[in-house]
């Protein structure tokens, strides 16, 4: 059997697409290794979202390149970064036989076929008329307790920072039937937990008359035998209506925690970034949301330095830290990306060692209000979806909270996929520690 190894870098929807490509490839008779040196075709998933995850895609083919000259082996470039660079990619690394970005990944079959006589470069996007969304399971993502499944490609926002949509194109909603034959696959082969992806899922289906809404897919969802949980990203503050608040009332697979990105507390910078929404919506959008659901728990992603940051910009920023008291967030400093509107803003550029004591600034008193909230749960019982065996302790296994809390405690893999009472013995800035109660 030919084997495939296939490395991810990026956001979830990238590996949701290596899945993807795996359960496709399994099905023309692939096998997946996990050893390069041992592989025929090497595929690698690329993000593009900020400098630095594509300065990875350098140092991997660095790697795989150089086995090229012992032995043939098939070495392909997909997903965000190979969208956007396409062809350039060819003359950067010659002995690259596929560019293909994400629109192509339902005919990975034919690509990888073709690939060792001719070179293979797909960087279309297709349209909203019969978008092809695999629906071949991936057959390891099934063999966990929490899975992804895709809801929308594409994204028709235009953030000024954000090179997605030049990645991934327009918005396409996945039609509800192909999501829930999706989530059935999955639980009927043990799936607990569904992850819906999408870059901004409450605009799910609102282009086409009539189509359901993101409200209605999740309760559709919620209907299916053995899911347990419901989670969803990536949701934009400005569209999450009323609907979906009610949905925090009436579902209770929905799991009390939600990643929304906010950016930026200040809202001239939010004006710059064209997220459309005030840090006053925000915050009575968090509000909404915890009326109806006192213990949820919020995470959030966070850009420092967007051109024209100051000081009192990003004061604003430490402020809705304090007032939404994320218990998480992804902190990373303004990338300029080609291509993208805020280049335009570069005159007022923020230097980078002021942009770095802001990220610095963030991340530090994120991490002491995740640990005084993680103190704060100590003594407390919480119900545990067991995921697996932990890492790094032989006898300790790990699950999540539904506020999306890890938690290790001593116990055995035979209790993976129950739900464990666990007393939290300890909090850290990450995880908590605990013992069955
Ligand atoms: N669709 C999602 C986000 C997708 S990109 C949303 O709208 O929230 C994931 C995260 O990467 C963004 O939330 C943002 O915080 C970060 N990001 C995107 N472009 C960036 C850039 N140019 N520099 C730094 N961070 C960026
Ligand atoms: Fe990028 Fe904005 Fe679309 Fe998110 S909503 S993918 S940040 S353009
Ligand atoms: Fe994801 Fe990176 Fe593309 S964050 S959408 S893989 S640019």
């Amino acid at each position: 059997m030919p084997r495939v190894f296939i490395k991810t870098f990026g956001c979830q929807m990238n590996e949701y697409d290596s899945g993807k490509m795996r359960a496709l490839l399994g099905r023309d008779g692939f096998e997946r290794t996990e050893d390069l040196a041992d592989a025929d075709v090497v595929l690698v998933n690329t993000c593009s979202v900020r400098e630095k995850p594509e300065q990875k895609l350098h140092s991997f083919l660095g790697r795989v390149l150089p086995m090229k000259r012992q032995r043939r082996v098939t070495v392909g470039i997909a997903g965000c970064m190979a969208s956007v660079a396409g062809e350039s990619l060819f003359k950067r690394y010659p002995q690259v036989d596929l560019v293909f970005g994400p629109d192509a990944v339902s005919r990975i079959g034919e690509m990888v076929a073709t690939a060792p006589t001719q070179r293979v470069l797909d960087t279309e996007f297709l349209g909203e008329a019969g978008y092809p969304f695999p629906s071949e399971v991936d057959p390891e993502a099934a063999g966990r307790i929490s899975s992804f499944v895709t809801i929308q490609k594409g994204c028709d926002n235009r953030c000024t920072f954000c090179i997605v949509p030049a990645t991934r194109g327009d918005e396409v909603s996945r039609p509800v039937a192909d999501v829930l034959a999706e989530v059935r696959a999955l639980a009927e082969r043990g799936v607990k937990e569904v992850t819906l992806l999408g870059q901004n899922v409450n605009s799910y289906g609102l282009k086409i008359a009539g189509h359901p809404s993101f409200a209605d897919l999740l309760r559709a969802v919620h209907e299916v035998e053995g899911v347990e949980v419901i989670r969803y990203t990536t949701s934009h503050p400005r569209d999450i209506g009323d609907d979906v608040v009610d949905c925090y009332k009436d579902l209770p697979k929905l799991a009390s925690h939600l990643h929304l990105p906010v950016q930026s507390g200040s809202n001239r910078v939010l004006r710059r970034m064209k997220r459309f929404y005030t840090r006053e919506q925000y915050l009575g959008v968090v509000e909404r949301l915890q009326a109806v659901r006192p213990d949820l728990v919020l995470s959030t992603d966070i850009i420092c330095g967007f051109p024209g940051e100051s000081d009192a910009d990003f004061d604003d920023t430490m402020s809705l830290l304090e007032a939404v008291r994320f218990q998480a967030s992804f902190s990373f400093n303004y990338s300029p990306r080609p291509g993208t509107p805020a280049l335009k803003l570069l005159d007022d550029a923020v230097p980078a060692a002021v942009m770095q004591a802001r990220l610095e600034r963030f991340q530090s008193r994120q991490r002491e209000i995740a640990l005084e909230s993680h103190d704060a749960l100590v003594g407390s019982v919480q119900q545990v979806l067991v995921e697996g065996p932990s890492a790094h302790d032989e006898g300790v296994i790990c699950g999540r909270t539904s506020t999306f809390k890890t938690v290790n405690f001593p116990g055995t893999p035979n209790q993976v996929g129950r739900w464990i009472p666990v007393r939290v013995t300890r909090g850290f800035a990450n995880t908590l520690r605990g013992e069955p109660a």
